[in-house]
């Protein structure tokens, strides 16, 4: 699915070789200021390598339009964005962004299902906990119909066990849908349960990158 070939980012970044192959769930781990947010950056195309070349399907990802990426990669920031307005305006802002039609309530509600949030859809987002925005924000990413979801620390602002429940829930919902995952988190026990390639960077170099076997398993 993805492809680096002598990819470097500034000084940050220096990667001569790296593939991430679809239908997986992949982890990206290491140390904070190792280069995490800038290589899933640079796969979302949100910034371009200094050097080298980036393929998504064999395709060079200078020569795509932003709009035929966004279409196949999208990606949840470290720090989830809330906008102003109700929780059913911030779940279909992802889509309006995308220029896509709104989702209907029945998708909402199946996305709501999915990260365990019962909440009013005409509630003010802004009322809800630090928690509860994480979850609506990986909602709104699941109303996006891209082949690949790129989630930043998702479960940051969960406690352990709510966000292993949370997360095996939207892994289940992304392989049901033919999504690939690609994830970076900190947390142990996420990458032991669902790592099926498991890439660690060290000073913005890729320290190791192999295939594991996740104690979860799949229904
Ligand atoms: N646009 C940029 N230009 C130069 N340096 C950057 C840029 N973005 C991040 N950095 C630096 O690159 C390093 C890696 O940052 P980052 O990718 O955010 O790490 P991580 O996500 O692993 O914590 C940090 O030292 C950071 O300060
Ligand atoms: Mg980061």
């Amino acid at each position: 699915m993805f492809k680096l070939e002598n990819v470097t980012y500034k000084d940050v970044l220096d990667i001569p070789e790296l593939s991430i192959s679809a239908g997986a769930i992949t982890c990206i781990i290491g140390k904070s200021g190792s280069g995490k947010t800038t290589l899933v950056k640079l796969l979302n195309g949100l910034i371009s390598p200094t050097e080298g070349t980036i393929y998504v399907e064999n395709e060079d990802i200078k020569e795509m339009s932003m709009v035929q990426l966004r279409r196949r990669v999208s990606m949840l920031q470290q720090s989830p964005s809330i906008y102003e307005g109700t929780l059913r305006e911030n779940l279909q802002i992802g889509r309006f962004f995308s220029e896509l039609e709104p989702a209907s309530d029945d998708e909402i509600l199946d996305v709501l299902e999915v990260v365990n949030l019962d909440k009013d859809l005409d509630q003010d987002a802004s009322k809800l906990s630090g928690g509860e925005k994480q979850r609506l924000t990986l909602a709104r990413m699941l109303l996006l119909p891209a082949d690949v979801l790129i989630l930043d620390e998702p479960t940051a602002s969960l406690d352990e066990e709510s966000a292993h429940t949370i997360m095996s829930r939207v892994l289940q919902h992304c392989i049901d849908e033919n999504k690939s995952v690609i994830m970076i988190t900190h947390a142990d026990e996420i990458v032991k349960s669902f790592a099926e390639h498991l890439i660690e960077l060290k000073d913005g170099k890729v320290s190791r990158d192999e295939r594991v076997e996740p104690t979860w398993t799949q229904k």
